[in-house]
C-alpha cells in the first residue's frame, strides 16, 4: 500500500458517493417502458428493492476498494481491478434505475462505503488467499441475494429484472475468477458473520 494508492482510492470513493452518474449506458435501453404501466404501488417496492441494490454495489466499491489497497499481488490487484470496473457498471444501471424510478439513492451509502472499506482493508490484511476468499463468499451472497429479489420484483418491472440478471451474470464470475486465483473457502462463522452485516444494510436501505 503507498500514498497513490490510497489517493486513487479516495477520489474513487468521492465519485462513488458523490458524482452524478450521467454516464451512459447502453443497456436494454429500448426496452425502458415498464415501469410506466406499473402500479404506484409496484413502483415503490422496485424503487425500494433497487435501492439496497444500488446501495450493495457502493459496498462492492468500497469491499474490493479497500482490498485493493492491500493485495499482495501484482495479478490480485488487477483481477480486483477488472472486477470494480463490472461493480461500477452495476453501480450505474442502479443509479439510473432507481432515477427511473423516481427515488434517490440511501442516505446511508456513505456510512455503508466507510464500514464496507474498513471490512475489505481488514479482509485485505490477512493476505491474497483469504482476501481472494472473501470475494468468493461476497460474490455467492450477492447471487443468492439477487435471486430472492428478482424474484420480489413486481411482474411488470422488467427493466429491474434484467438489470438483476445482468449483474448476476458478472456477480458469479467474480465468484468463480476469485476461487481460480487462489481464493480459500471462508469458515462458517465468517459467512454467517457477512450475512448479517448484509442483512443489516439491506434493512436500512430498503427504508431510507
Ligand atoms: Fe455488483
Ligand atoms: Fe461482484
Amino acid at each position: 500500500m503507498n500514498l497513490d494508492h490510497i489517493i486513487v482510492e479516495f477520489d474513487r470513493a468521492l465519485k462513488t458517493l458523490f458524482v452524478k452518474k450521467n454516464e451512459i449506458i447502453n443497456f436494454d435501453k429500448n426496452k425502458d417502458f415498464s415501469s410506466r404501466q406499473m402500479s404506484s404501488h409496484d413502483e415503490k417496492l422496485s424503487a425500494s428493492l433497487m435501492r439496497v441494490n444500488h446501495s450493495g454495489e457502493v459496498c462492492a466499491q468500497a469491499l474490493y476498494a479497500g482490498q485493493r489497497l492491500m493485495a499482495e499481488k501484482t495479478s490480485v490487484r488487477e483481477l480486483f481491478s477488472k472486477a470494480m470496473e463490472e461493480e461500477a457498471s452495476h453501480l450505474n444501471l442502479t443509479g439510473r434505475r432507481l432515477g427511473e424510478l423516481g427515488a434517490r439513492p440511501s442516505s446511508f451509502d456513505p456510512v455503508f462505503y466507510s464500514v464496507a472499506v474498513f471490512i475489505g482493508v481488514l479482509a485485505g490484511s490477512f493476505g491474497d488467499k483469504w482476501s481472494l476468499g472473501f470475494v468468493h463468499e461476497t460474490e455467492k451472497q450477492v447471487e443468492k441475494h439477487l435471486d430472492e429479489y428478482i424474484a420480489r420484483l413486481p411482474e411488470r418491472d422488467t427493466r429491474s429484472r434484467s438489470i438483476l440478471g445482468k449483474m448476476k451474470e458478472d456477480e458469479m464470475k467474480h465468484a468463480d475468477n476469485a476461487i481460480h486465483a487462489g481464493g480459500t473457502p471462508l469458515p462458517l462463522p465468517m459467512k454467517l458473520f457477512m450475512a448479517t452485516g448484509a442483512r443489516i444494510m439491506k434493512k436500512i436501505s430498503y427504508r431510507i
